[in-house]
């Protein structure tokens, strides 16, 4: 079924993420077949460019982000021609006509405008009102934000009241782009496709749950947004709770958007809070310092460039949740996510309960439980880990861990992995939102975050050192080990 057309007006057009990621994706669609024929990109940024040094400047990014066999002439001559742009102050409405002028000039006069704002969520309420005031938008206009949509509940209230003011929430395309990964749509197929895990998917069957997103980069220049956020608003707010309701919440009824979306808010709703002894107990911040990853020495977080040196920012978090809830009660979820840790992993592991009765060896016992790892980068994979018979005749009734392994890879050797943001721009130019976050889960969300930040404020919890290149503070290990468990290390 063929895409249909959009007008893309791309606020931040010459930003980070429109180069880096934007500009990427959209070619890949283009060269993949799925972009309308008519679809056009006006890309808008403050800075003076004409339209070729404009197509240049994304022509030069996409030699650097696309692999040189993918970058076929014939597509990149097509999806240049797409481009236009203009120079925007985006404060103020003068010069939003250029907007609702190069709109006016569709080849398909039924396609949306479909703004895209990849600049600081501060300004997208001053934006969306410019757009309604300059006659710009149309009947079915839709609008695409990046998180993070503020800063707490309170700001983030804000911002969704000032888009709202202009757009419904059905048009509203809140990007998480986690929600993106080819594997974490297969969380869907796996849990509701197939009754043995769909059946098994709850406190009767799963001991706990780990999701581990470590990066091994630093802050590459972003210090001063970041040491505002700290890893906690940064990745948590958004990226990890929203893998954790995607692992926990309730069957939908079908795939609709909000039908899904539903279910996610009950799990952030049954979030039970973290406070009073808990939050030394079950929540560990930490601050790298100096060390090293693939044997490069690298600086602490407090050395980095435009550092201020006496921040108490988190670069780690380690956490030990409970949903309180039917399904899951007394199942704990361990989260962690840090910055230079020793390498890029993005993981999920669900741990079964053991057997409820052991014939074994006991020195065997504690192999004895079933694992679902799933991978969601670098490589993106499911695992499910199974004890079978040692081979060999000498070794009696010796047990032995083994994976039942789906590389997807190796499984669909042909098939390319598309980016999140691949995926997420067809989904908008679809109009179809079960992969964007609605205002109400981005407001739970804050809302539980928000309480674990002013638990740290009033109790003055400061981060732990841990080196770059370990995997965070020893503490978030004996977070863990508390419990008799450990993070699982099949790295
Ligand atoms: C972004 C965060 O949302 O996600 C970054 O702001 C982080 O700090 C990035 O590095 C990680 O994304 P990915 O897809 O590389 O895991």
């Amino acid at each position: 079924e063929a895409t249909p057309n959009v007008d893309l007006a791309l606020f931040g057009a010459l930003g980070d993420l429109a180069l880096r990621k934007l500009y990427p994706a959209l070619y890949h669609l283009d060269r993949d077949g799925l972009l309308g024929s008519d679809t056009r990109i006006l890309g808008l940024a403050r800075r003076e460019h004409d339209i070729d040094s404009f197509r240049k400047t994304v022509h030069g990014m996409l030699k650097k982000r696309v692999k040189s066999h993918e970058l076929e002439q014939a597509c990149l001559e097509r999806f240049l021609a797409r481009l236009d742009y203009t120079q925007l102050d985006f404060d103020t409405v003068d010069g939003y006509e250029k907007i609702r002028d190069w709109h006016a000039q569709s080849p398909d006069q039924t396609c949306p405008l479909t703004v895209y704002l990849a600049v600081p969520a501060s300004i997208y309420g001053s934006i969306c009102a410019n757009l309604e005031q300059s006659g710009s938008l149309d009947a079915e206009s839709r609008v695409v934000v990046e998180k993070p949509i503020g800063y707490s509940l309170e700001s983030s209230h804000e911002i969704n009241d000032a888009i709202g003011a202009v757009f419904p929430e059905s048009r509203i395309y809140r990007m998480d782009h986690y929600l993106g990964k080819e594997t974490v749509q297969n969380l869907i197929a796996l849990r509701f496709a197939n009754p043995m895990f769909g059946n098994q998917w709850n406190q009767s069957q799963i001991s706990h749950v780990e999701i581990t997103v470590a990066e091994q980069v630093g802050i590459e220049g972003r210090w001063g947004y970041f040491d505002k956020a700290g890893q906690l608003r940064d990745m948590v707010q958004n990226h990890l709770l929203q893998l954790l309701t995607m692992l926990a919440m309730d069957p939908p009824a079908n795939l609709d958007a909000d039908a899904i979306r539903d279910e996610k808010v009950k799990v952030l709703k049954a979030l039970k809070p973290i406070e009073g002894e808990a939050l030394n107990r079950h929540v560990v911040r930490g601050q790298y310092v100096a060390g090293s990853i693939e044997g490069e020495n690298v600086p602490g977080y407090l050395d980095e460039e435009d550092a201020n040196t006496s921040s108490t920012t988190e670069t780690f978090v380690a956490m030990r949740l409970e949903v309180a809830n039917w399904r899951w009660a007394g199942v704990p979820f361990y989260l962690r996510t840090g910055k230079r840790m020793p390498e890029k992993l993005s993981q999920i592991v669900i741990h079964f309960r053991q057997q409820p009765h052991y014939i074994f060896d006991p020195d065997q016992r504690n192999l004895a439980a079933n694992k679902l790892v799933i991978r969601l980068q670098p490589e993106e994979g499911i695992a499910l880990q199974v004890l079978t018979k040692d081979g060999g005749l000498d070794k009696g009734m010796r047990l032995r861990p083994g994976p039942l392994h789906l590389d997807f890879n190796h499984a669909f050797p042909k098939a390319r992995i598309p980016d999140a943001y691949e995926r997420l721009l067809l989904e908008v130019m679809k109009g179809q939102q079960y992969l964007f976050v609605r205002r109400d889960e981005v407001e739970y969300a804050w809302k539980w975050v928000d309480q674990l930040i002013e638990g740290w404020e009033k109790r003055d919890i400061a981060p732990r050192r841990y080196p770059a290149g370990s995997w965070g503070p020893v503490a978030s290990i004996a977070m863990i080990t508390q419990d008799g468990r450990s993070w699982y290390e099949d790295y």
